[in-house]
């Protein structure tokens, strides 16, 4: 197929009916249109993507196209487990109602800095208050004791940065987590700013040298790295693309909490990723942002057990109550795309579909083998040996 026919195809698409969602999906998994160029790009989608460093993202082109072919403009499409919104950015950029929901407090903010509205003048605000926060403050030891600087999984929170910038950094997070009445979506485009320019080996970076993904154990010298310059950087050049999404997007949201107790308007689509099998490692390699969105030390060994990279580590049952759940949620004959992984053990696909063809028709599940994908330089690639996708709709009550 050529990329002509792929781009024609995304352009082009009718709604998909309940009968026309099986030859889409099986078009769709055989021309895996994400795998070609320009959108198997490693920076294909833009900046915005990459709001926030995440392990665990999806790569946006699939976003875009399973929003694209598998569902329509207007419709609310909901990704229960949205991560850092990658499918409801992808939503929200054609015309689509956003609804995004995470159980972490991390994927939430970032969530809602990529779907909500903002004033811009709230955003230029909170930025004065968390200077004003910062520079009035108390001194790192008032702040923060011994025992909380030690704290860290890749080494003590406290070798990642020069004293005076994790002095600003803690007045930083202490202060996203006191002042309650902020503009939400104001202040997660401010919170989601800094969180990216927490750790990384680049220029921006707040920490030693460390990896952008994941914080490993930092190098290099302590320097002063000062929390408002580099965030006002970082603002200066994410804040013009987002007021450039207000204008063409429609305003979304995004939910913080189990996808059991999601409550929002009937949505006419859900697509989501949930966490692949034997992923289960979530909180230790996006610890630092779990930490500065708010987790505490002791967060670390009781909040894992709520999320399902633990669950299923037993078995897949509670995709029974993820099936249940999407079923309330969902309009009768509204679309439902899953995206999955397969490890060498463990087939998600065959795994979920019994549990989920009660509530709702299966029309077709097909592979996509991902050996050779890159790995952005972690070390951990994972043990994801090959995609797959779920589509179907929901059954009538
Ligand atoms: C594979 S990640 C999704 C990544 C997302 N597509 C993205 O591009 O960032 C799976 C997500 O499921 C979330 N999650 C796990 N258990 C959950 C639950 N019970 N309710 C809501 N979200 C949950 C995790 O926090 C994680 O962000």
């Amino acid at each position: 197929m050529s990329q002509l026919r792929l781009l024609d195809l995304d352009l082009d698409l009718a709604i998909p009916s309940a009968s026309g969602l099986a030859a889409r999906a099986e078009e769709f998994c055989g021309a895996a249109p994400h795998r070609h160029d320009p959108f198997a790009r490693r920076n294909w989608g833009g900046p915005l993507h990459s709001l926030c460093s995440y392990q665990g993202k999806l790569k946006p082109a699939i976003g875009h196209f399973l929003v694209s072919w598998f569902t329509e403009p207007g419709w609310r499409v909901l990704d229960p487990m949205s991560g850092v919104g990658t499918i409801p950015l992808e939503a929200r950029r054609q015309g689509r109602i956003a609804v995004a929901n995470d159980l972490s407090p991390l994927a939430d903010c970032v969530s809602r800095a990529k779907v909500e509205p903002f004033d811009p003048h709230d955003v230029a605000t909170i930025v004065d208050e968390l200077a004003a926060f910062i520079s009035s403050g108390p001194s790192l030891d008032q702040v923060a004791s011994e025992d909380d600087l030690s704290f860290g999984l890749n080494g003590p929170i406290r070798d990642y940065f020069h004293a005076d910038t994790l002095r600003e950094v803690v007045l930083a997070r202490r202060f996203f987590l006191v002042e309650q009445g902020l503009p939400l979506a104001a202040r997660d485009v401010v919170r989601s700013s800094l969180l990216h320019i927490l750790h990384g080996n680049r220029p921006y970076a707040l920490s030693r040298r460390s990896h952008p993904v994941t914080p490993f154990s930092p190098t290099g010298p302590f320097e002063y790295r000062p929390v408002m310059e580099r965030l006002t950087e970082r603002l200066q050049r994410v804040l013009p693309l987002l007021e450039e999404l207000m204008e063409v997007g429609l305003p979304g949201e995004s939910h913080l909490g189990d996808f059991r107790d999601l409550e929002c308007p009937t949505v006419d689509a859900v697509i989501t990723s949930p966490p692949f099998a034997k992923s289960f490692r979530f909180w230790s390699m996006n610890w630092m942002r779990l930490w500065f969105a708010g987790w505490e030390r002791e967060d670390f060994a009781s909040e894992p057990k709520k999320y399902l990279e633990t669950e299923q580590r037993q078995d897949f049952a509670p995709y029974g109550d993820f099936a249940t759940a999407m079923h309330r949620l969902l309009r009768p004959g509204g679309v439902l795309v899953l995206h999955l992984g397969e490890t060498a053990s463990v087939n998600m696909a065959e795994e979920l579909g019994p549990l989920i063809e009660p509530l709702f028709e299966i029309h077709h599940v097909g592979r996509e083998c991902v050996l050779d994908t890159e790995s952005h330089g972690l070390r951990d690639k994972g043990a994801t040996v090959a995609h797959w996708y779920l589509f179907g709709t929901r059954r009538a009550d």
